[in-house]
């Protein structure tokens, strides 16, 4: 039994051969898709609570854009559970994958490329939409793409704005990252600030946790936020925008916990709505003010705001306000472009590839962390 399980010298040899001509297969593809600019590619997106694929056409036409979100499989805990979000991406990622094609009404033979997210993300939950994309690219042999989680936030405008191109200035705010990024041309981002600490979708989500919301926490603060009136002082924020353009959320997400703690041991009623209200506009005050110094420093007319957060009504009307005290405008994806999903993705990969970067060997890994 034991001698069987092991792969001969000679298969082994075999193994690496097909890879190798995978490889060089994959290259030339890959290759030529520096002049195409119809390009098919299927993207696969699993780095946190959605199992995400989808077909996109030339970087902006969307096929099909198929999310199976594991928001109810989470909720009783709270929040992201990363082992169980690996293994329902396992079950879930082969029927999205068969249905975003189908959607999209093409097959495997008509894709140009497989793109997937490495990173940023939670490990486990990454490790399986990579593996899945290098298995499927192998298996079709098409070029595998590996992209980045942030830079495909960013692309979610392209596909919202058919004509939008670089130079512009971006927003990316997500559960994992606040970041205030020069998008220069459409491969040189360059971060010109962001948090220190919590990103503001993570601020929202222990907001809501301390109010007992349920899960995802930025949506039901913004529900309430509605409600309520901005009237609690939180936190003494430092006065004005930072020099080096970086914002922090821990000690306002701190002032939100002491402030509803105290009350409850003094057995007194929370103002729920009051609480979201304020919480909502120091968070989003202070942010569209820095970011508005981002796009001054940078000489840019035009603010892109990406990732779950840029869903949020308050965010956007505090950076158009800003916008139009300060002469640039302010553009954002609709609600399903900016939480996650695999359009995105797939759009990344199309700009990456369109100027020969991005294409991954069979030995790609996922990272958890993405320097930028
Ligand atoms: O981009 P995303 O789907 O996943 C990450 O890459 O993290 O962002 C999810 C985050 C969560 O923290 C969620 O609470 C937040 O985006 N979010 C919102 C809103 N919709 C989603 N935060 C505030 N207001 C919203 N409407
Ligand atoms: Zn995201």
């Amino acid at each position: 039994m034991r001698a069987n399980a092991v792969s001969s010298p000679i298969s082994y040899e075999r193994n690496n051969i097909r890879i190798n001509m995978y490889e060089e297969n994959a290259k030339i593809q890959f290759d030529e898709l520096k002049n195409k600019p119809d390009a098919i590619i299927l993207g696969i997106e699993s780095s946190c609570d959605e199992t995400a694929a989808a077909v996109v056409r030339g970087g902006r036409e969307v096929l099909s854009n198929v999310i199976a979100s594991q928001i109810e499989i989470h909720r009783r805990f709270g929040g992201v559970v990363p082992e169980v979000a690996s293994r329902n991406h396992t079950l879930a990622l082969p029927n999205i994958i068969d249905q975003a094609l189908k959607e999209a009404g093409v097959t495997a033979s008509d894709l140009d490329g497989v793109a997937v997210t490495f990173g940023a993300g939670l490990i486990g939950a990454l490790l399986v939409g990579v593996s899945a994309a290098k298995a499927y690219a192998y298996a079709i042999n098409k070029p595998l793409i590996a992209v980045n989680h942030i830079e495909a936030h960013v692309s979610a405008n392209f596909i919202a704005d058919k004509t939008l191109e670089p130079p512009f200035c971006a927003l990316v705010a997500s559960g994992g990252h606040t970041l205030l990024l020069d998008i220069k041309g459409y491969n040189e981002f360059e971060k010109l600030g962001g948090t220190l600490d919590d990103a503001l979708g993570e601020a929202f989500d222990k907001v809501a946790r301390v109010l007992s919301l349920p899960y995802p926490g930025g949506p039901n603060v913004e529900k309430l936020a509605k409600e309520g009136k901005p009237n609690i002082k939180l936190y003494k924020h430092p006065k004005g925008v930072r020099q080096d353009l970086s914002v922090s959320y821990s000690g306002l997400k701190t002032a939100v916990v002491n402030y509803v703690h105290t009350l409850e041991q003094r057995g007194e009623p929370v103002p729920v709505a009051d609480v979201c209200a304020s919480f909502t506009s120091e968070a989003v005050g202070l942010l569209a003010k820095t970011a508005a110094e981002c796009v001054r420093r940078s000489g840019r007319s035009l603010l892109a705001l990406a990732g779950g957060v840029a869903s949020n009504g308050d965010l956007r009307a505090a950076l158009k306000a800003e916008g139009a005290a300060n002469g640039f405008s302010v553009c954002y994806p609709p609600h399903v472009l900016c939480t996650d999903n695999a359009a995105m993705v797939a759009s990344r990969a199309y700009f990456t590839a369109r100027e020969g970067k991005g294409l991954a060997g069979l030995d790609l890994n996922a990272k958890s962390h993405v320097a930028f």
